[in-house]
Order: C-alpha cells, then sequence, then structure tokens
C-alpha cells in the first residue's frame, strides 16, 4: 500500500505527539484521544506532558493534580487508569512501557485498539490498531454493511490490517489509516473520496452508499436524570462537593445538587430548613443539559446568597476553583456564572 504511505507522509498532519513518537508521548495521546477530538486535546496533552515528563512522574501524582490536568476532558477514569498502569509500569518494568503488545494490552485501561497504537506507532511492531475512524474507512473501503460495533467486524479489520500492514513502516501505516478516517473520509458530512488514497478500492465509494455505510445498529435511549444545581454563595466562597469515589465522575468536585427539579420557593425551604442557614435571594439561572454515554442530565439551576455556607460543603474561593478542584464539564454552564459572581 505504497500510495498510503505516501498520502500520509504528504498530508499529515503536523501534531506533538507524532514528532516525537516516544512511548509514553504515544500512549497519552492515545488515551487523550479515546474519546476526545484533536483540537480539544491539544492544550491538554503539552500541559499534562509538561507537569508529567515521564512515567515515574505519573505514577507519583496527587489526584487532586490528576484530576485537574484533566479537568473537562471527561471520561475521567481514562486518567485513574493511565495513572495505575504507570505504577504497575514502575513495579514491574522498571518505569518504560514493555515492547510487547499483550504486556501493553494487560495494563490497565489498554484495550486492543490502544496496545496496536502504541505498539506500531512506538515500536514499530505489527500490531493492527482498529478504532472509530478505522472502522469508518474500512467498513466503506469493502463494502460492509454489518453493524461496525460488532466485535466480529473489529476482528476480521484487524485480520485484514495484520496481513496488509508493511513490516517496516508500521507506525505510518497505523497513523495513515487513522488520519484518512479523520480528515477525508470524515465522521460528519461528505467524505473527500477525491483526496483518498483508497478511492481506486473503495466499493462504497464506486457503489454510491456513503449514507448506509458505516452501518451501526440503532442503541437504547439514554436515561434521563433531572436535577436542580445550586450555587450557594457567601461573601465572594462558594459551596462545592466531592462526589463518591465509585460510579459516574468518581471523586470529582461538584456544585450541590438534588436529584429533581426544585422552584425557587423549594430551594429556599430546603436550605434553611435542611440545611439551617438564611438565605438572602435566589436567582433563577436557567436549564442545561449535558449527556453522558448512558444518561443525559437536565439541570435547572440557581444562584442562591446565603448568611453562611452550609456546614456539610466546602467553602472554596474563586482561586481555589480555579487552582485546585476539579469541576466536571457537565456543570460548566453554570461554573461561568460563579467565576462572575465570585469575582
Ligand atoms: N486519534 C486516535 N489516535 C490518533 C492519532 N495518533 N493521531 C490523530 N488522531 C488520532
Ligand atoms: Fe472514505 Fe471516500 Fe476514501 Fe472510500 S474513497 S475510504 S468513502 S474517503
Amino acid at each position: 500500500p505504497v500510495p498510503l504511505l505516501e498520502w500520509y507522509r504528504v498530508n499529515r498532519r503536523i501534531l506533538p505527539w507524532r514528532e516525537d513518537p516516544w512511548p509514553y508521548r504515544v500512549w497519552v495521546s492515545e488515551i487523550m484521544l479515546q474519546q476526545t477530538r484533536v483540537e480539544a486535546v491539544l492544550p491538554y496533552y503539552e500541559r499534562f506532558l509538561r507537569e508529567l515528563p515521564d512515567i515515574s512522574a505519573l505514577a507519583a501524582a496527587p489526584e487532586e493534580q490528576l484530576l485537574k490536568l484533566w479537568e473537562g476532558l471527561g471520561y475521567y477514569s481514562r486518567v485513574r487508569n493511565l495513572q495505575k498502569a504507570a505504577q504497575v509500569v514502575c513495579e514491574q518494568y522498571g518505569g518504560e512501557l514493555p515492547s510487547d503488545y499483550e504486556a501493553v494490552k494487560a495494563l490497565p485501561g489498554i484495550g486492543e485498539y490502544t496496545a496496536g497504537a502504541i505498539c506500531s506507532i512506538a515500536f514499530g511492531l505489527p500490531t493492527p490498531a482498529v478504532d472509530g475512524n478505522v472502522l469508518r474507512v474500512l467498513s466503506r473501503v469493502l463494502e460492509s454493511h454489518e453493524d461496525i460495533l460488532k466485535q466480529s467486524v473489529k476482528k476480521h479489520f484487524e485480520e485484514l490490517l495484520r496481513e496488509t500492514m508493511p513490516k517496516e513502516r508500521t507506525s505510518a501505516f497505523t497513523q495513515g489509516m487513522i488520519e484518512i478516517g479523520a480528515i477525508v473520509c470524515v465522521p460528519n458530512g461528505k467524505p473527500k473520496c477525491e483526496e483518498c488514497p483508497l478511492e481506486s478500492l473503495c466499493l462504497a465509494e464506486r457503489h454510491g452508499l456513503l449514507d448506509s455505510i458505516p452501518y451501526k445498529a440503532p442503541k437504547k435511549p439514554r436515561k434521563i436524570e433531572e436535577k436542580t444545581v445550586l450555587l450557594i454563595c457567601s461573601s465572594k466562597k462558594a459551596a462545592i462537593r466531592k462526589r463518591p469515589d465509585q460510579g459516574l465522575l468518581a471523586s470529582l468536585y461538584e456544585f450541590p445538587n438534588t436529584d429533581h427539579y426544585l422552584t425557587a420557593d423549594e430551594v429556599r425551604e430546603y436550605l434553611e430548613k435542611e440545611q439551617g442557614v438564611t438565605v438572602e435571594s435566589v436567582e433563577p439561572l436557567g436549564n442545561a443539559k449535558h449527556i453522558f454515554s448512558h444518561v443525559e442530565w437536565h439541570m435547572n439551576g440557581y444562584l442562591v446568597q446565603t448568611d453562611q455556607i452550609p456546614r456539610q460543603y466546602l467553602a472554596v474561593e474563586r482561586q481555589e476553583l480555579q487552582n485546585r478542584y476539579a469541576i466536571p464539564n457537565a456543570f460548566q454552564a453554570y461554573y461561568q456564572k460563579l467565576m462572575e459572581v465570585l469575582a
């Protein structure tokens, strides 16, 4: 597949993990890119590597620093597993990733795709890496009408790549396939087939089937949870609390919230009767929505001024909120407002 490698050499985007592809850098990039677009990852990536420049620094980082470095990227179990894996690498492999597919895949947070990507990009091993980009490209090239989320489809594509991959150019091959999926055979909108190095092979393009491939079976709808989010403020401090250490957004900090909608009067009553503070004002902040993979939060927010922060919460200033505590993106709509109030 010379056209693919040549296409990649000429057309690839210059990205920090590509210019200096040592294993730790490739590993961090692949974990960040798992559910997040390249443009969103870039600023996080540079900062993460500056603060935690090697595997032993990552293994030793305090949880708060780790979550703060990930704040806004979402899917926080990725960074917890990254650290667990770094600790294993320090204990078992002297702080260097082993150049071995099975050993890499056995680390926390590393599945078949990520192990294949790290090993082919950083170690030159002929290990296939099939992510969503590659599923889209290959299902079109092969005119496969099967559900791309099926494990059997992934297995089939892995075998195909394993046979096709040039053993001396595994890094450019893996990244070339990913890159076609990212910038040519794009996920939203019309693929740019006239620029694609695979066009002469591509059956879906030849047969005009780009609207129906890739095929995904319909998913069951997400559960909807209704919440009231409270920005409780008292003399330039705000209330936050730590989430439980298991489950959705584990161990991150959040604004107090209830698991149903409250009216302004109910908010006042709840804080005065159940939390024993005096409410000075309640200002509605409107609705916001956040979509997780299996749940949607439909939120209703209020800014509440009180005479004191209820004792069960942490009372924090603007600076601490910015520099110390990681608040997940789900609260973004209200976070901005709070920053203004605390300024
Ligand atoms: N998405 C997943 N891996 C990637 C990589 N190495 N470069 C660009 N986008 C990616
Ligand atoms: Fe995708 Fe078009 Fe290339 Fe086929 S020819 S892989 S549809 S961009």
